[in-house]
This record gives structure tokens, C-alpha cells and sequence, in this order.
């Protein structure tokens, strides 16, 4: 069985006083919430103060960077190395987000380098993956996800690919309010688990989790995490507000 995986991506969203203030109103509202891995992924400003409010509080809630450079250390201005997010109690590192590919013209081989030297640090990566609506409506989403998983995956072996954490994002329904349909969504994940299988081997791949991400709320989480092989949800601006990704986090799962 895999556990479900609900994570939160803040993107460039609140301060480190506004993020303690979420974590006062959020950690109350998912008490008792066993059997569920849960993440919150803040800007790198706030993770060493929300890493040492999680710690007084003794609380499973764990951490995410939002990117990673893959050198330990260098002359990289701007950029900031695993070695310092294992500092921060960063557990966890969103890599390859389609605002970091679309945006800042991430490319697969940087994105592959992230996803190993992550690996190699005990820093578990979210690796992300998703077809644009052109690419969609031109037919092209499985080949889309295969050059993707191919080249995000090509230097993770056998032993490592069971930490790595894929989410599946459609860049057409994040942040538009369109999220995929069940169906559409338990397509691609099962055609993803389908390409795991075949580079690792079908066990192995029944025990990655991939996660579903774009306009996931809580009136539509369950719906999704439904799906079998739909194994948690990689929120944005559903997961600004306290209650509302705590709905998302406690959610029902058939
Ligand atoms: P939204 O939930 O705002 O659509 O964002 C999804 C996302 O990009 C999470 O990484």
C-alpha cells in the first residue's frame, strides 16, 4: 500500500511571520491525522523558521524546498545547495516544476542532475512532470511524460528510484481553476507507473507514489485520490489557507 502524500507548494508565497502564523492554524486542524505523509513546501526564507516551529511542536509535518542546485557548493549566485537545505530540515525537493521549465527555462539534463545529487543527499525528490494544453490537444501527452520520466529518472538505479516522488501536473490546470477529471488524471498516472515498470520492474513501481497536481481543493481532493493509482495531491493555492488544505489533507479516500 502507498501512502498517501499531500503537500503543499507555496510558491513565492508568504513571509516567515505568515507562515508560522499558517502552521498555528493548521497543525490544531489535522490533529489525529495518522497514515498520511504530510508536506508543506515554503520559500527557502522560511524553512529554518518553520523547520524549528515543527520541531517544538513534535510534530510529522515535514519540509520541502522548492528547487535545488545540484553542486554542494560554488560560485552559483542565487542558487542554494542540498547541503544547506539538509541544514534547514528540508526533508524533502520540488524539482523540475513546470514554473521552474516554463519560466526559468529549467531543461531536463539540469533537472536530472538535481533529481541524483538530491539522492544523494537523503533528500527525497518531487520530481514533476506535465504536457502543456498544445501539447495535450496535439495528441503528444504520453510522449510528453515519457521524454520527461526518461530523462528526469535516467541516473536514479533500481535501489534509489523508491525515494523519488513523481507529480503528475498538467500545466493546463494548474493554477486556472481547470483541474484534470479523475479520469484524465488516473490515465497519466497509470501510463507513468506503466513507464516505472518497465525501467524497474513492476514491483517496484507499485511502490511509487505519484501525486496529482493543478487546482486541487478540498471539494475535489477525494474524487481524485480515489483513483488507484492517484497516491496524493501537490497543491498550490489551495494550500495558502490553513483550513482549506487541512480539508485537502484530512480528506475522505475511498
Ligand atoms: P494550483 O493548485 O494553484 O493549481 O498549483 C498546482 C501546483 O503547481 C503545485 O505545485
Amino acid at each position: 500500500m502507498r501512502k498517501p502524500f499531500l503537500a503543499a507548494n507555496w510558491k513565492m508565497n508568504k513571509t516567515v511571520k505568515e507562515g508560522l502564523e499558517f502552521l498555528e492554524a493548521f497543525l490544531p486542524a489535522i490533529k489525529g491525522i495518522e497514515g498520511r505523509d504530510v508536506v508543506i513546501a515554503p520559500p527557502f526564507t522560511a524553512l529554518h523558521a518553520l523547520s524549528n516551529a515543527l520541531e517544538r511542536e513534535s510534530c510529522s509535518v515535514a519540509l520541502a524546498a522548492q528547487n535545488m542546485h545540484h553542486e554542494e557548493k560554488g560560485a552559483y549566485t542565487g542558487e542554494i545547495s542540498p547541503v544547506m537545505l539538509n541544514e534547514l530540515g528540508a526533508r524533502w525537493v520540488i524539482l523540475g516544476h513546470s514554473e521552474r521549465r516554463h519560466i526559468f527555462g529549467e531543461q531536463d539534463d539540469v533537472i536530472s542532475k538535481k533529481v541524483t545529487s538530491a539522492i544523494r543527499h537523503g533528500i527525497g525528490p518531487i520530481l514533476c512532470i506535465g504536457e502543456t494544453l498544445e501539447q495535450r490537444e496535439a495528441g503528444n501527452t504520453f510522449s510528453v511524460l515519457r521524454n520527461q520520466v526518461d530523462s528526469g529518472l535516467a541516473d536514479v538505479s533500481p535501489d534509489d528510484i523508491v525515494k523519488v516522488v513523481l507529480a503528475y501536473e498538467p500545466v493546463w490546470a494548474i493554477g486556472t481553476g481547470k483541474t484534470a477529471s479523475p479520469e484524465q488524471a488516473q490515465e497519466a498516472h497509470a501510463f507513468v507507473r506503466g513507464l516505472l515498470a518497465s525501467k524497474y520492474g513492476s514491483a517496484v513501481a507499485e511502490q511509487i507514489r505519484i501525486l496529482y497536481g493543478g487546482s486541487v481543493k478540498p471539494s475535489n481532493a477525494s474524487e481524485l485520490l480515489a483513483k488507484p493509482d492517484v497516491d496524493g495531491a501537490l497543491v498550490g493555492g489551495a494550500a495558502l489557507e490553513p483550513d482549506s488544505f487541512a480539508g485537502i489533507v484530512t480528506c475522505q479516500i475511498a
